[in-house]
């Protein structure tokens, strides 16, 4: 049995979605920026699409500019800031995805912009009151960049209280939703914010494209140069059928996103309550509840073992994909930069679950099984 619980990094392209790209990589051809009808009817495609989103989550068309994905709209986001909006400080978290974070310290170096960490408690909750105390100590123009979950351990932002707080301060907020959109519902008339993060590929879409919201109120010129396309703001020919994707795969993530959260989240349930009755000192980083942490991802603290490194080998080995960093920076590997930020024990190995609306029970079950034969044999 191959059972894939790795939909954090990527999901499987939905067969709707294939469906409908397929005739567009066939067939629309033609150059959005030519004047003639071939390029007259791929530009029609990309704003058809574009109405498509905007319409998901309730913001202008003209709110949407398509980039290559996640990583590409967070720099955007971030270099455009301080590249046009006159940034001086960036505050974030040490937790962040590294598309912000190690975006952020370039920028730091590169700019001279000043980098300042928020504090974050052990679940991976950020600390609203440090966060006032941030804004309020200088009147510097100030970009907020902090994710609304994280993609290892799934912990909430209260994404719309940390926008009340940074409009209040006239800070700036940027959100790298990447691991969130098509997972929950957005309202940009009541969410107010400056940019929101997309990647198709996260929500059954195709690789290698995403987008960056940006509120109409922000003022920006080019990322990219070199070309007119998305306003201006970034040059190059645009991925048709990579848009035609996205906006499809939104069409049926948001169709029955109900149902999907439902399923999704008593997958993640049943597999934290078979763990439990299966080791009773397992625990979970991050927050797990539905209304504070992402309902697909749940990460794993195992028991203590001293053969760690071995178990997403093994799991692999027994067909099944997950994912996972150690604590621990020591070896080879670098470990990974949230479970040192959350102050995880280097010494329990953990892996991370992630599922999505094609995940089922009894790959759940397989895998909660081959977890307690691989403790049981000691392979780890
Ligand atoms: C939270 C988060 N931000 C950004 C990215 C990068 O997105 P992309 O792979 O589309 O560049 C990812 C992908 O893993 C992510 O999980």
């Amino acid at each position: 049995m191959k059972v894939y619980l790795d939909n954090a990094a990527t999901t499987p392209v939905a067969p709707e979605v294939f469906e409908a790209m397929a005739p567009i990589l066939k067939n629309d051809f033609g150059n959005p920026s030519s004047t003639h009808l071939f390029g007259r009817s791929s530009k029609a495609i990309i704003e058809h699409s574009r109405r498509g989103i905007a319409k998901h989550i309730n913001c202008q068309p003209s709110e949407i500019v398509f980039t290559s994905g996640g990583t590409e709209a967070d720099n955007m986001a971030m270099f455009t800031s301080v590249t046009e909006l006159g940034v001086k400080r960036i505050v974030t978290s040490r937790i962040e995805h590294h598309a912000v974070g190690h975006t952020a310290c370039h920028i730091q170096e590169k700019y001279s912009v000043e980098l300042v960490y928020v504090d974050i408690d052990d679940a991976g909750n950020v600390d609203l009151e440090h966060l006032e105390n941030i804004l309020g100590a200088t009147s510097q123009k100030t970009l907020v960049s902090l994710m609304h979950a994280n993609n290892e351990i799934g912990t909430l932002l209260p994404i719309v209280e940390v926008s009340k707080i940074c409009r209040r301060f006239g800070a700036y907020f940027h959100s790298d939703t990447v691991q969130t959109m098509g997972h929950y519902h957005f309202n940009l008339q009541e969410l107010d914010i400056d940019f929101l993060t997309c990647a198709a590929h996260k929500f059954h879409g195709p690789k290698g494209i995403g987008f960056l919201y940006i509120n109409n109120k922000v003022h920006s010129n080019a990322f990219i140069h070199g070309g007119a396309q998305e306003r201006g703001l970034r040059g190059g020919t645009e991925n048709l059928h990579g848009i035609v994707g996205l906006s499809k795969a939104m069409d049926l993530a948001y169709m029955n996103l109900e149902a999907h959260q439902k399923h999704v989240f008593a997958l993640k349930s049943h597999m934290m309550n078979s763990l439990r009755n299966q080791f009773p000192e397992i625990s979970f980083h991050g927050e797990t509840s539905y209304e504070k942490s992402l309902y697909t991802v749940l990460n794993v603290c195992f028991p203590q073992t001293d053969k760690a490194s071995m178990l997403l080998f093994t799991l692999d080995l027994k067909g099944i994909a997950a994912s996972g960093g150690s604590a621990c920076s020591s070896g080879s590997s670098q470990g990974s930069h949230v479970l040192q930020g959350i102050n995880a024990d280097p010494n329990r190995p953990n892996a991370r679950f992630s599922f999505s609306r094609y995940t089922t029970l009894k790959e759940i079950d397989y895998t909660v099984d081959q977890v307690v034969d691989i403790f049981k044999n000691k392979v780890v």
